[in-house]
């Protein structure tokens, strides 16, 4: 079979006006713990991050939701990293979740800034140990020569912290919020002709809700 030939019809579900929340937060959390409940979606948490650094360079990436609520959505990083060097130079992103087996995706686009260390500690605290001193070990988006050379930094910080029963936070490590700006819903459905809501704040601050064309 060509690639051109796959293909697939949407009919699982529909979106309309009338079961539509007027929170876009509120919509997100309903289809979110759809998603959670779907056996056939694995990492429902997994949101491809798209960043734009200040040179117009355009970059993304998968990263894993941490905390969803009404102020913004959380996810973890090295502050060091490519991301997190585009987000501190420009904190406008977008962030989309594809749950392709439901025939949805959310598209949310905002801005990003660093929640506080005290936050970042309390996460850092509930990881299991192996991904706390990975977080020492490695230094995200740098070049290493070799695997050898990076599970050698993962045991020298391993061996460093052989007598701590608590591996304090990296300084280098920590959350992100996207605080959300504008949503997209779409459902696919038949014949291609699939539902889709955007939200945006008007002036007064307040959600409005658009039907668009697929
Ligand atoms: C399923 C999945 C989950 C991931 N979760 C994270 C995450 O929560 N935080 C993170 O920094 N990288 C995560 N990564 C790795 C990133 O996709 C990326 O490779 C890394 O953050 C470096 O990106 P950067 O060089 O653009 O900063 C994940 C990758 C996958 C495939």
């Amino acid at each position: 079979m060509s690639i051109d030939e796959i293909r697939r019809e949407y009919d699982r579900n529909s979106l309309h006006e009338d079961c539509l929340h007027s929170s876009p937060h509120e919509q997100f959390s309903l289809w979110f713990n759809a998603a959670l409940a779907a056996t056939e979606l694995i990492d429902p948490t997994a949101m491809l991050l798209a960043t734009c650094h200040s040179d117009q360079t355009l970059s993304q990436r998968i990263v894993l939701l941490k905390h969803a609520s009404e102020q913004g959505y959380v996810f973890y990083t090295n502050y060091n990293s490519h991301k997190s060097q585009a987000l501190l130079q420009n904190p406008q992103c977008s962030i989309h979740f594809a749950w392709l087996p439901l025939e949805r995706q959310i598209s949310i686009s905002g801005r990003a800034k660093k929640i506080t260390a005290e936050e970042s500690d309390t996460y850092f605290a509930s990881r299991p140990r192996g991904s706390q001193i990975a977080a020492w070990a490695s230094e995200q988006s740098e070049p290493i020569e070799n695997r050898q050379t990076l599970d050698a930094q993962y045991e020298a910080v391993e061996q460093r912290f052989a007598n701590s029963e608590h591996i304090p936070r990296p300084p280098h490590w920590g959350g992100f919020i996207i605080q959300p700006d504008h949503y997209e819903f779409w459902q696919g459905a038949r014949a291609r002709l699939h539902d889709r809501y955007s939200y945006s704040r008007n002036v007064q601050g307040e959600w409005l809700q658009q039907r668009l064309q697929p």
